[in-house]
């Protein structure tokens, strides 16, 4: 007999973001560069960078932790934890090491690689498994750390990114109680050169007649106007084909929660849907483009000072490398 189908509720968050705060100010000492280029083209004023004494194991915990406890959950019942990073402290994966520090010793765990719309991608992945009834508890985190990759003497690049996690707590219930109402994903890797960390790669004898590769990382390059392009073309595409299939109308939405890669694409969707300002919520000023992080850091700025509101209908979209991005409409559930 098919198991009965489920619904995931959004149950709780949390996040956490380096100690080290970087002005714009700060980063005009190492490249060309000033606070006002930088808030104009982009709407960030300063970013947070991990410390010589933080890790983005220990960052994603932090942010777990208070995802857990807002849930009212102990960690041993959380039966997967799926952890969206492109930038993990072990290639491996970093997700195991969260589940350790958490003493979620009941869970597996294991990372997920969708760059900017990692958080989204693992939402809708961590979801699959409540709604084959499979498990009953899930957390999604998506961290990043793109300060250890980005060139520090490429000022086109390196004042857009910052580092930071987030979590969310995902609950089996009802259908009818559905927290991630429909989704749509998308990924195109025809156009993955505008966007990308390459290896590098050394060929070396082995032994007679054979050869291995070795090597590492270039560091984040990019094309900042075919990136826009992109997503102000894609993301109001992904967004209306969401709301149509849906029979939602813009006015409905209360929250528009969108990647925070620039305000200026920010504002440009929020046009496009003519949802007014105030409903678009935004934190990029303070923490810059942390990838996968930005949308859960987002949610949980926006539940902790009650703006978000058990109930509300929320639009998200993430979108950047691979190239890749996606929509999701979300009702925030909140801790029963
Ligand atoms: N400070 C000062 N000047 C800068 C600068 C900086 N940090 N970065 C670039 N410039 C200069 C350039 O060198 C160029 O100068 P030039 O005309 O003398 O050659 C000038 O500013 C314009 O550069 P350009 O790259 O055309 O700027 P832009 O208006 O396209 O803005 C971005 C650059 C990166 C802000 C913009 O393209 C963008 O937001 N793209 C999307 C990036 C993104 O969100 N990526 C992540 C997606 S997940």
């Amino acid at each position: 007999m098919a198991k009965q189908l489920l619904g995931s509720a959004l149950v709780g968050c949390g996040s956490a973001t380096p100690k080290q705060s970087l002005t714009n100010a700060q980063l005009g000492q190492r490249v060309d560069t000033n606070d006002s280029w930088i808030r104009s083209r982009t709407g960030i004023a300063s970013r947070c960078v991990l410390g010589s004494d933080e890790s983005l194991v220990e960052l994603s915990h932090m942010a777990s932790a208070k995802a857990l406890k807002m849930a009212g959950w102990e960690p041993g019942s959380v039966d997967l934890i799926v952890m969206a990073t492109s930038t993990p402290d072990d290639l491996f994966g970093s997700a195991p090491q969260v589940q350790s520090l958490l003493g979620a010793n009941n869970a597996f765990a294991f990372d997920l690689t969708a760059a900017c719309s990692g958080f989204l991608f693992a939402l809708v992945t961590a979801t699959q498994f409540l709604k084959s009834g499979s498990i009953k508890r899930a957390l999604v985190i998506g961290a990043d750390q793109l300060s250890r990759w980005v060139d520090w003497d490429d000022r086109r690049t390196c004042v857009l990114f910052g580092d930071g996690a987030g979590a969310v707590a995902l609950e089996a219930v009802d259908q009818k109680d559905e927290g991630l109402i429909d989704f749509s994903l998308k990924s195109d890797g025809s156009r993955g050169d505008s966007l990308q960390l390459r290896q590098v790669i050394k060929h070396l004898p082995l032994v007679d007649g054979t050869t291995h590769q070795q090597g590492g990382f270039t560091s984040i390059e990019m094309n900042g106007q075919e990136v826009y392009k992109f997503a102000v073309r894609e993301v109001p595409s992904v967004l209306a084909e969401l709301l149509k299939r849906n029979n939602v109308i813009a006015e409905e939405l209360d929250w528009l929660l969108l990647h925070q890669a620039n305000q200026r694409i920010l504002d440009a969707v929020a046009d496009r849907f003519q949802v007014p300002h105030h409903k678009v919520l935004t934190n990029l000023q303070s923490y810059g483009n942390t990838s996968a992080a930005t949308i859960p850091l987002m949610l949980d700025e926006a539940v902790r000072d009650g703006r978000v509101k058990p109930g509300d209908l929320i639009a998200t979209s993430g979108f950047g490398a691979g190239l890749s991005w996606g929509a999701a409409l979300i009702n925030w559930h909140g801790p029963s």
